[in-house]
């Protein structure tokens, strides 16, 4: 996972830094494994590294994130981009996207998330680290309430919706269904105290 001093030190110099070419930049650190990473919003200048992205995901993965089989992203990057959602991406110095976070929002003012990690990132806090900005960008947009869908098979996911706070509302066959109160007092997520299932 991310060390919390690189991540405190990172952070106090860089939060919300912008940079006209890469979009707005929330942090700029290195992960547990001593990696560099930028955690930074994207917008439709990010088409076509969004749609790679994606592509380079595994069969499980997707299926994990999608709870079904996608071959062709383009439509939903495009509906990702049409400004109804909030997308924050984990890219690497040389400006590969390796991860992926979405808040897209509802009728009712609420947004449903998704996250993705390519696989051999995976393991490595870049997770959390989107969890985090993804959470804390949609509380600053006025979204007060935002959830997910994952699979109850899902624990890497399950364990880190509840390290963020989340609770889970409703077991479906085949799904759970996990609420973030993002105007609950406490703001847990934003420490990660909530407690996983190992
Ligand atoms: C879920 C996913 C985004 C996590 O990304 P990641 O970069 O591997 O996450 P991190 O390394 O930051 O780990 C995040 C948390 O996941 C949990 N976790 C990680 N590895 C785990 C494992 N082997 N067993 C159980 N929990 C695990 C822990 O809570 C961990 O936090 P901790 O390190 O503080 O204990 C990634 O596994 C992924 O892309 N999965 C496929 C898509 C998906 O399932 N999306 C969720 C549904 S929308």
């Amino acid at each position: 996972m991310i060390s919390s001093t690189n991540e405190a030190s990172s952070e106090a110099g860089n939060a919300d830094r912008r940079d006209d070419s890469r979009g707005s930049i929330l942090f700029e650190g290195t992960l547990r494994d001593g990696s560099p990473i930028i955690i930074r919003r994207a917008g439709s200048r990010d088409r076509e590294k969004l749609i790679r992205f994606y592509e380079k995901l595994s069969t499980e993965c997707i299926y994990n994130r999608f709870m079904g089989i996608i071959r062709y992203f383009d439509p939903y990057v495009d509906s990702l981009l049409k400004g109804n959602a909030i997308v924050v991406v984990a890219e690497t110095p040389g400006g590969e996207i390796v991860g992926v976070a979405e808040a897209v929002f509802d009728e009712e003012g609420k947004a449903e998330s998704g996250i993705a990690v390519l696989d051999s990132y995976q393991g490595k806090g870049i997770g959390s680290l989107l969890g985090k900005y993804i959470l804390s960008e949609a509380r600053k947009a006025g979204i007060k309430r935002m959830y997910a869908y994952i699979l109850p098979t899902n624990i890497r996911a399950l364990n880190m919706a509840l390290k963020y706070g989340a609770r889970i509302e409703k077991k479906y066959t085949g799904m759970t269904y996990v609420v973030f109160d993002l105007d609950a007092g406490d703001n847990s997520y934003e420490r990660g105290k909530g407690q996983g299932l190992r």
